[in-house]
């Protein structure tokens, strides 16, 4: 496959970003380079997610549209991947007859035999064996180098079965990573330069409980905290119910462990969370950010939303609107309920009607909205120790990274003056907009208008 070029898009959460990461580094051991433009590729790879309806959609009509890069060029090679390539197997080679493979997470160490073999033998093939347990612990011979932040997958699959969701179909049963696999990649990305990871899985916090890890959760971020030259640790996703002590105190006694949490509640009304089988309740979520929050002043806190669960009704609403105002997430991600194949909630009678949960979501994101502005409005002339990811999406004149609370920070371009990529620079926050927060970093804010600040708008 020397000289081949490939081009991968990826759909869906940080699990695909990661993955599509592995796929990159496997195909670059087959001497292939990656190409941003599909149109140049030899193959094209699509990373799938089917979470909720809006995203399976995407999925459909970006394969329509690669049907007419197939037509121009008959040899290409089309790859599907990820969750709905899992969830539709050889349906999805009958939908889209254009698709050569169809593979499934767990199948991502063998994609360089698959593709091989079409190539060779000119069949179309469907990988979606879920049963290698080991099927994640592709160890790439190259890592990118010159990267900031890097995600790391502690953790695959899911034993929770929240009834609106797809991801234990899709994803399988939990199987946590090896420790010693995990602190040898997170030290090898080190290496290339990368000073902040993520820890990456379904539902973090079940961590090594069932695999004989030797160590929980709170133990791995322990390890990981031990590591020379790292400098900051996030983690995604956890589950309210398995929030453990020991996390809560990692929060106050792990320096690198970045003050942030994305700890999804779903819903502010009992009666749904019990129809969601969350098996935690209002009181007991709110508890636990009381709990956070007291060893972690400081600590930022967003949260996922569904609205519009089968049954809910207004008083429920209302009561996850409540929750939204009393707890004061720095963000939240809110989605309206949409039925998944085979999931538990697609058989509930009660379903809300499309407008209503339109409006529902209309409402709490406004309500959030306000709640977010105020906060980054609240960071006004403040210095935050900022990570320089790259370029801002904005183009060269400015540069972008994240606080230690995650919140992105936009800078005026300053590399010709030795910022870099990489560096932890103080940055003055000039401005707190309704996503993201405006600043520059400090010596040059000192410099051009010493001490004290002065005019607010000058970046
Ligand atoms: N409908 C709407 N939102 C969903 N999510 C998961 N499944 C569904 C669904 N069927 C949301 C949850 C989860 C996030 C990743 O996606 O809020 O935390
Ligand atoms: Fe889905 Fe619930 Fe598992 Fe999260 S915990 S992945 S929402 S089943």
């Amino acid at each position: 496959m020397t000289g081949k070029l490939f081009h991968i898009t990826t759909m869906g959460c940080q699990m695909n970003v990661y993955d599509s990461e592995q796929m990159e580094r496997l195909l670059a051991a087959m001497d292939m380079q990656p190409t941003s433009d599909p149109r140049r590729a030899d193959i094209v790879l699509v990373n799938t997610c089917s979470i909720r309806e809006k995203p399976e959609h995407k999925v459909y009509s970006h394969l329509g549209r690669l049907l007419c890069l197939k037509r121009k060029k008959p040899g290409l090679i089309i790859a599907v991947g990820g969750c709905v390539a899992q969830q539709e197997g050889r349906r999805l080679l009958k939908r889209a007859p254009h698709v050569d493979i169809v593979f499934g997470p767990a199948a991502i160490s063998r994609l360089p035999g698959l593709i091989r073999r079409t190539k060779e033998e000119g069949v179309r093939l469907v990988d979606v064996d879920g049963s290698a347990v080991d099927a994640f612990e592709v160890i790439p011979a190259e890592f990118q180098q010159g990267r900031a932040t890097a995600f790391v997958t502690v953790m695959t699959g899911c034993d929770n079965y929240c009834t609106y969701c797809v991801v234990p179909y899709v994803r399988g049963r939990e199987v946590s990573r090896r420790p010693e696999r995990i602190l040898k990649e997170v030290e090898r990305l080190v290496d290339t330069g990368v000073q902040e990871v993520t820890l990456l899985g379904q539902n973090v916090n079940s961590y090594g409980l069932k695999n004989g890890c030797g160590i929980d959760f709170s133990g791995l971020l322990e390890a990981v905290n031990k590591l020379d030259g790292l400098k900051r640790i996030r983690f995604t996703t956890s589950h309210p119910k398995d929030l453990s002590d020991g996390l809560i105190r990692a929060f106050g006694e792990l320096e690198k462990l970045a003050p942030h949490i994305h700890l999804p509640v779903q819903s502010g009304s009992d009666r749904i969370l019990k129809r969601m089988n969350r098996r935690y309740t209002r009181d007991s979520y709110l508890k636990k950010i009381t709990a956070l929050r007291q060893v972690r002043r400081d600590l930022a806190v967003t949260s996922d939303i569904i609205v519009g669960f089968p049954g809910e009704e207004m008083a429920d609403f209302d009561d996850t609107v409540g929750l939204v105002e009393s707890v004061g997430f720095d963000n939240i991600f809110a989605f309206k309920y949409s039925d998944r194949q085979n999931v538990a909630a697609a058989r509930f009678p009660d379903k809300v009607d499309e407008s209503g949960k339109k409006e529902r979501l209309a409402r709490v994101l406004e309500i959030q909205s306000a709640i977010t502005l105020k906060k980054n409005k609240g960071l006004e002339g403040t210095t935050q120790e900022v990570l320089v990811e790259g370029l801002s999406k904005t183009g060269d004149a400015q540069m972008t990274g994240h606080t230690p609370c995650n919140k992105t920070v936009n800078f005026l371009n300053f590399s010709q003056k030795g910022v870099r990529v990489g560096q932890i620079v103080p940055v003055h926050i000039v401005e707190g907009l309704s996503h993201s927060l405006l600043g520059m970093p400090k010596s040059f804010w000192e410099e051009r208008f010493g001490k004290k600040g002065g005019i607010l708008h000058a970046a």
